[in-house]
């Protein structure tokens, strides 16, 4: 081959590298970061001292008016030590972080992918602070310092969003998935206690549903971790759920992937790797671990029963997939084969509900009845 040909056949070969991301990247909606320049006036710093940030995408049309803020998720932090490896990544610091997003599923801003929220003024949450927006201290030592300050980072946000239009809001949805859906818990009504009184104000949490359940070794392994995050207290949403005044939707799968792994069958349980296949990939369980799946997913339904029965406000979709979070991606969010429940897809439940278009409850028959389960397998 000569040089010219050479040539040919190297930019040949970058066309074909580059061209599915490039059709894929038309599709995509990217959406630059904002900084909160005005968040060290009320002392709201991620864990290493930067400061925190948003992601804004404007409503526009009949939205303009309507407002949904997502928390981002990624896990926790839970004490000194992971608080201060975490600082140094983007999970902990705005200086690491992607400065451009990419909004999908529920973040969307097209109306046949995002049917009732495409218009809004959608903003995602950064998470930064390691507890799920929930804590306010300060550790220093001489050599180390990590401000815990999720609450502060979240007041801050929303001080620099009310004049942006929050504050006229006609609607409003507080969503957020994982650790953002277990902030969603947490600061739901706070959230209403910013918007006009007459605004219609609702919370969703995707993935959030973090029970407070025995693991196989019947350790109360979570209760541990949580006690031990620095800042944030025993906290699960099942015991805060009965007193939260705002409308609330629940969605969650009854095998959630993260619970599964974490919850029920942490590492520290199964010291043999007797669960290693099964967690891999649901068709290895065995019998055994197949019912010991049931009894968590029957945990979840009792304990959401007098939710189920007597909330008339709320809403709820919990279905039987082997995932965690399902708003986020287009896939599962609202897709020709995403995952439904009764037929209805995750963006349908959500409406229905948020829109009061009809009662919106939806419970999936168990493992494996699902046949339109997206599967995280690994
Ligand atoms: C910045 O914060 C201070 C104190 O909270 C407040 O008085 C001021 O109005 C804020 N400025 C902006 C531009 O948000
Ligand atoms: C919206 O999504 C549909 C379905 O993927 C696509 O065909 C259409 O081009 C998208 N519209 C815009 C403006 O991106
Ligand atoms: C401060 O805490 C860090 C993390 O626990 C530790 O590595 C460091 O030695 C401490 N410094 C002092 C002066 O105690
Ligand atoms: C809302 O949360 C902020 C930050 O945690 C707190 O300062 C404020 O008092 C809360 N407001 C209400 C009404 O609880
Ligand atoms: C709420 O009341 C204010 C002041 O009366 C009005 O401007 C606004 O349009 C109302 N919002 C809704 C959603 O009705
Ligand atoms: C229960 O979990 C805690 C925290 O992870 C651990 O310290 C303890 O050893 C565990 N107990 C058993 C029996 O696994
Ligand atoms: C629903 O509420 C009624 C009245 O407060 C109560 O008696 C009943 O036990 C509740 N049902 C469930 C399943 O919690
Ligand atoms: C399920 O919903 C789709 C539209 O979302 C519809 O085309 C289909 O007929 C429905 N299937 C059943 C069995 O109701």
């Amino acid at each position: 081959m000569n040089a010219n040909a050479m040539r040919v056949a190297l930019s040949l070969l970058i066309l074909l590298m580059w061209a599915p991301r490039r059709i894929y990247s038309q599709e995509r909606r990217l959406v630059k970061m904002t900084l909160v320049r005005n968040a060290s006036s009320i002392g709201a710093y991620c864990l290493d001292g930067s400061l925190p940030a948003y992601h804004w995408d404007r409503g526009f049309g009949a939205g303009a008016r309507n407002w949904l803020l997502q928390f981002e998720g990624g896990g926790w932090c839970n004490d000194v030590k992971s608080c201060l490896d975490r600082a140094a990544t983007r999970r902990g610091s705005t200086r690491y972080m992607s400065k451009v997003e990419v909004f999908s599923g529920i973040l969307s801003n097209n109306a046949s992918l995002n049917p009732d929220f495409y218009n809004w003024n959608r903003v995602k949450l950064r998470y930064c602070d390691g507890a799920s927006f929930a804590g306010d201290a300060k550790f220093q030592n001489g050599t180390s310092l990590l401000y815990f300050r999720g609450q502060r980072i979240w007041q801050a946000i929303i001080l620099d969003l009310l004049p942006k239009g929050l504050g006229q809001a006609k609607k409003a949805l507080l969503s957020g998935c994982s650790a953002g859906g277990l902030a969603t818990f947490l600061h739901c009504d706070n959230f209403t206690s910013y918007l006009p009184k007459n605004a219609s104000v609702k919370c969703l949490s995707d993935a959030g549903f973090f029970l407070d359940a025995r693991d196989i070794s019947l350790n109360h392994s979570m209760r541990y971790f949580y006690n031990s995050l620095v800042t944030l207290q025993c906290f699960f949403p099942q015991y805060a759920l009965p007193y939260i005044k705002t409308p609330f939707f629940i969605l969650n799968s009854a095998y959630d992937v993260y619970q599964f792994h974490h919850i029920l069958v942490p590492p520290a349980a199964d010291p043999h790797g007797h669960w290693y296949h099964c967690k891999l990939n649901p068709a290895a369980c065995n019998a055994v671990q197949i019912n010991t799946l049931q009894g968590f997913r029957k945990y979840m339904l009792e304990t959401l029963r007098p939710f189920f029965v007597n909330s008339t406000r709320g809403g709820m979709f919990i279905n039987s997939c082997f995932a965690h979070c399902q708003s986020e991606l287009q896939d599962t969010w609202f897709a020709p084969d995403s995952p439904r429940v009764n037929n209805k897809t995750i963006s349908e439940a959500v409406g229905d509900w948020y829109f009061g278009r009809k009662v919106s409850k939806e419970i999936d028959c168990a493992y494996p009845c699902d046949n339109t389960c997206h599967n995280l397998i690994g």
